[in-house]
């Protein structure tokens, strides 16, 4: 389960508590219980924060030297900081994000969907088939944080490389020569960001005015470029593929039974980009029932407190409105609870009210295909065509 927490393994019959030991050797307790999962979010005394970022897999020496040469440094910022300095930074970010001019972007976005939708809609007319994750999914979320927030100038494609890359050198069971080539590709772009947050505007230079250092400045920048969009990408990706599987949903939408709102929150319910998510022991204590010692890696299967029967009546349903269907944990809770909540929700809401009409009389080509990660989805391709009476 532990690199491919979706799917089957979502379903199956699982203890509240389960030590599972990961490709290393190292035993992690994966939490599977909604209750138990926000009980050790709630408790960040007990359960910190503080692993968040660790490599699952050791980066090996010859790794860390690429990342070395690149004056890689990643201090605890956001997701991984149990300090002090939490709260001042988190409130900086929050405050790019406010709601406010997160809504603001609402009529942008759905004209630059609505583009995109009606060049899909083209491509199907004319028998073509298109990828709905390259073709609408994949960069929209950059390049509405790149609205919100001041990021370096660099080409999106650059960006989402650089993300990806991260996502998998910390996340992903690997090999050596494959962490080379990815501690080159994050060292890169770290390089980037460092220029940038010495002088780039906006968010970096509330931080630096706010007295923070130039590597937290950098920290916040690289935690925002990779939970802020890619993310997103991949929630828009496979909400999608799962929505072409829903013709009733679908239905509901263009009839107007069924609210996009409720549509995207048993999205998330049942298609979390993020499945897990760490926390650490920081005394010994117990869960459930069992003894948790100090340094325990804790594993929290999101994916699976959203499916939890005792939240949610029909778990493996996807029944937008039913009961239970917004206590899911995607966005995590507690301190560190996702601050691009409410962003995330706005460009779902807004993909789901323009393009699941694009779903209606296509057959899917190819479903988005997962690579093995302890958190990460991260789809690769959504490809629908048309269906073979809509071609005649
Ligand atoms: C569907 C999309 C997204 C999902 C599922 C998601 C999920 C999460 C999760 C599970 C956490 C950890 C929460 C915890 O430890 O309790 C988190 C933290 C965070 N997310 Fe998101 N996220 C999404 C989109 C975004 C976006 C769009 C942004 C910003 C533009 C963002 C920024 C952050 C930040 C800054 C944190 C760290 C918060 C802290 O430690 O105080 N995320 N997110």
């Amino acid at each position: 389960m532990l690199f491919r927490g979706w799917g089957d393994a979502t379903d199956g019959p699982w203890p509240d508590v389960a030590t599972v030991v990961d490709h290393v050797g190292v035993g992690h307790l994966v939490v599977t219980r909604h209750a138990l999962v926000r009980q050790v979010l709630a408790d960040p005394a007990t359960f910190r924060p503080d692993n968040a970022l660790d490599a699952v897999t050791p980066i090996p020496v010859a790794a860390l030297r690429v990342l070395a040469g690149h004056r890689f440094r990643l201090p605890p910022t956001l997701a991984n900081n149990s300090g002090a300095s939490h709260p001042e930074i988190r409130g900086i970010v929050a405050d790019a994000l406010h709601p406010d001019r997160v809504a603001a972007q609402r009529p942008w976005l759905t004209g630059l969907v609505r583009e995109r939708v009606a060049r899909l809609r083209a491509a199907l007319d004319a028998g073509v088939p298109v990828d709905l994750y390259a073709g609408l999914a994949a960069d929209l979320p950059l390049l509405v944080l790149a609205r919100l927030v001041e990021l370096p100038d660099a080409p999106v494609g650059a960006v989402k490389e650089f993300a990806r890359a991260a996502l998998e050198l910390f996340w992903a069971p690997l090999d050596e020569h494959r962490q080379r080539a990815l501690a080159a590709e994050v060292g890169r772009f770290h390089r980037v960001l460092r220029a940038f947050a010495a002088t780039g505007g906006g968010l970096a230079a509330r931080l630096r005015a706010a007295g923070h250092s130039p590597d937290v400045v950098v920290g916040a920048l690289f935690f925002l470029l990779v939970a802020g969009q890619e993310t997103t990408s991949q929630f828009l990706t496979l909400l999608l593929h799962r929505l072409a599987g829903e013709p009733e949903v679908r239905a509901g939408l263009r009839d107007g039974s069924v609210s996009v709102a409720d549509v995207v929150e048993e999205g998330l319910r049942l298609e979390p980009p993020i499945v897990t998510w760490r926390r650490v022991a920081a005394v010994d204590t117990t869960l459930g029932g069992t003894a948790v010692p100090a340094g325990t890696s804790v594993v929290l299967w999101l994916a699976r407190a959203g499916r939890d029967p005792a939240v949610v009546p029909q778990p493996a349903a996807f029944a937008p409105g039913q009961r239970g269907s917004r206590r899911h944990l995607a966005f995590g809770a507690g301190a560190h609870r996702c601050v691009g909540a409410q962003l995330a929700r706005l460009e779902a809401a807004v993909v789901v009210a323009e393009a699941a009409p694009l779903l209606d009389g296509v057959r899917v080509v190819r479903p988005p295909w997962c690579p093995d990660n302890l958190t990460f989805r991260m789809p690769d391709a959504f490809v629908v065509a048309p269906e073979e009476r809509r071609r005649a």
